[in-house]
């Protein structure tokens, strides 16, 4: 199976971190990684599981690489019905009420275009102790084990 890990990131730690999780991949997996501004959603393949990995920035936003992205997705609203993802954000508690917002933006918008996601967002808080590959490891062995059943 194709996994295809799709970034929005600021200052970098989102494109490490897909490195990360593809380089955790068991054989079998075949993975790739782009950022989310070298893709349009209406080009997606239903034959490809998407793992989409986004900070936030601004006041809740996404980062810029993601925004022509999750416009897309807003204004030309494509049927993403053949599509599964699953999604995970990464973002800073410190910022009260808007923690993990583009992450979360990005989720609404692919099931509101009837994207299928695949378990729960998973989210990092910058201001933890933890480094983001060890919640995202385990956050996607759980995906895929999901993939694999
Ligand atoms: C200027 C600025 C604004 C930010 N705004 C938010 C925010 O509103 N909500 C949030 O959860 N995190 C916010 N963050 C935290 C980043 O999303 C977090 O540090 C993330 O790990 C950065 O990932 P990146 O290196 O891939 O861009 C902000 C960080 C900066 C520097």
């Amino acid at each position: 199976m194709k996994i295809h890990f799709l970034y929005g990131s600021q200052s970098g730690t989102a494109e490490i971190l897909c490195d990360h999780m593809m380089d955790s991949l068991s054989d079998g997996f075949d993975g790739e990684v782009s950022s989310l501004d070298e893709v349009d959603p209406t080009d997606l393949d239903g034959d490809t599981f998407y793992v989409l990995v986004s900070a936030t920035f601004g006041s809740g936003q996404v980062p810029d690489s993601a925004q022509s992205f999750l416009e897309t997705l807003e204004e030309r609203k494509p049927d993403l019905s053949c599509i599964r993802f699953a999604i995970f954000g990464l973002g800073d508690r410190s910022f009260g009420e808007t923690f993990n917002n583009g992450s979360k933006l990005l989720m609404t918008q692919m099931l509101a275009c009837n994207a299928q996601m695949v378990g729960e967002r998973g989210l990092h808080d910058a201001s933890s102790e933890e480094l983001p590959q060890n919640v995202a490891r385990p956050w996607l062995k759980g995906i895929v084990d999901q993939l694999s059943a």
